[in-house]
């Protein structure tokens, strides 16, 4: 058995917990959109075709913020695609997926959805094979009340209210090959200062989100963010990460701990900016956006290759996730609370079929993945401020990060209690970790949880839905501040 120790302290908090770290992301790729929240004939659809179980899942998944339209497919969407009498919508070749995009789903049932759901709606504008008018564009029709002519349209097209969303991405991953429209780091910043510029006149208080590197490993990364920033940085607030993790040759031990390379990522894009913040002789400071992260076995999508034939909305990058990818999950959550001072904002990508904690059948049943669970649990218990535990935890050797801890942990703590998110690393031995809650006073275990299985491949599907789910941790008995994580597992830990 391994031993571990970390400390609760109220002193030694890191920043207030923030509601859009439980973001997700919903994109016209797959069944993503149709089938995934919309799905007019389902047996649970409503008036408007959203599915009642989704909409059901979404709000217990405690979703803050989803992203819209993408990802990777808005860097070819005409937003205006999109609006107005459905039957009268083109139908396009989508690019990034090589599919058929129907258009039935736009930005005024995108945010009428969210509405129902109880989120906020952040958007993407296209600066791939479009610009900065047609983000005007999109904003003014979006944002404006009335009395212009695309404020009107919008009027007219059942939306009196406006949308008011206030948090834009401006562009998707431009820094890849793969994107449509890719440009170099300085065609870029350029264009997203230009945009982010007009997009002020409209309205100065908008949330503005500039391209960051789509993973730490891209060749540019790091140069990409400077040279952005240099162009951007008195006009966005945010710059973004993007980072998927998979199990690659059997490396589990290397896998359960992704969540370091999150960090170094994470480290490296706040020194980055600062060190152009301190060029810049700027007290402003720009936070994070991680507005894609999750497990992704993008090798399975990448040796399939994308359809020949442009479907509508096929089974793309349905990963179906297990025990291990939770745990790896969980991780990963845990870094994205740790660094709450810097990232402020993230995108679980995505929230439905594609690569998600939600699955659908086309007209049948809805589960959760493995994945839901870590993501629901946290949303729910993270509460007040974080708090660093200064873990004291053995380590162990991998292949892709060197020594990583055992012990993965963070905590919240709030006036109705604190709660300890854990991950035991270990692949076959269960961790005892003693808690020091002295600077809380009196305070004992009052309920844990573990997300555990003895086989780390076992996942849920429609048949077994509750095959993986978080069970109480009996073993909080003996000692009222020391408790048993399972080896590969996720663990809440409540204390009152
Ligand atoms: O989430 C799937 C894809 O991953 C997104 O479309 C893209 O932005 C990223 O490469």
């Amino acid at each position: 058995m391994h031993q571990a120790r970390l400390t609760l302290d109220p002193a030694f908090k890191v920043a207030p917990v923030r509601r859009r770290t439980f973001g997700t992301f919903v994109e016209h790729l797959g069944r993503c959109v149709y089938t995934g929240i919309h799905e007019p004939g389902h047996p649970t659809a409503d008036e408007d075709g959203f599915r009642r179980d989704v909409l059901d899942l979404t709000r217990e998944l405690g979703v803050s913020t989803v992203r819209y339209p993408g990802g990777n497919f808005v860097s070819g969407y005409r937003w205006e695609d999109g609006i107005g009498p459905v039957a009268q919508r083109p139908r396009r070749l989508d690019l990034a997926w090589h599919s058929t995009e129907t258009n039935e789903v736009g930005v005024d049932e995108f945010v009428r959805w969210c509405r129902k759901a109880g989120v906020e709606p952040m958007m993407a504008v296209n600066l791939g094979t479009r610009g900065l008018a047609e983000a005007l564009d999109l904003l003014e029709y979006a944002n404006h009340p009335s009395g212009t002519t695309l404020s009107d349209l919008r009027v007219a097209n059942g939306a009196k209210e406006p949308h008011d969303i206030r948090m834009w991405c401006l562009g998707n991953e431009m820094d890849g090959p793969w994107q449509t429209g890719h440009k170099t780091a300085r065609e870029y910043g350029r264009l997203a200062a230009e945009t982010a510029r007009a997009m002020r006149m409209i309205d100065p208080e908008l949330e503005l989100v500039a391209c960051g590197s789509s993973s730490s490993s891209m060749p540019t990364f790091g140069t990409w963010e400077a040279e952005v920033l240099e162009e951007t940085y008195d006009l966005v607030d945010y710059i973004s990460c993007h980072a998927y993790y998979q199990e690659r040759d059997g490396d589990l031990g290397s896998f359960l701990a992704s969540s370091a390379d999150m960090e170094y990522f994470i480290s490296s894009v706040v020194a980055t900016a600062d060190s152009v913040g301190a060029r810049l002789k700027s007290r402003k400071k720009i936070n994070i956006s991680f507005d894609e992260w999750n497990v992704w076995y993008i090798s399975r999508f990448q040796d399939a290759g994308a359809p020949q034939d442009w479907p509508v909305a096929p089974p793309l990058l349905e990963d179906h996730y297990h025990l291990a990818d939770a745990v790896t999950f969980g991780g990963l959550l845990i870094t994205l609370l740790r660094n709450s001072d810097r990232v402020t904002a993230a995108s679980l990508a995505q929230l439905v079929n594609v690569i998600a904690p939600i699955m659908t059948e086309p007209g049948g049943r809805a589960w959760r993945q493995t994945t839901f669970h870590p993501f629901a649990q946290a949303s729910r218990h993270a509460a007040g401020d974080v708090l660093r535990v200064e873990p004291d935890s053995p380590v162990y050797e991998t292949k892709a990060y060197g020594e990583v801890p055992l012990l993965h942990a963070v905590a919240t703590h709030s006036a109705e209690g604190t709660t300890l998110f854990a991950v035991n690393r270990s692949v076959d031995t269960p961790l005892s970790l003693e808690i020091d809650a002295r600077a809380l006073g009196g305070v004992r275990i009052v309920e844990a949880s573990t997300l555990t299985d003895p086989d780390v491949y076992a996942g849920n599907s429609a048949d077994e839905p509750g095959r993986i789910t978080p069970r109480a941790n009996g073993d909080v008995e003996a000692d009222p501040l020391r408790v048993l994580l399972p080896p590969v597992s996720w663990n809440v830990i409540r204390l009152a």
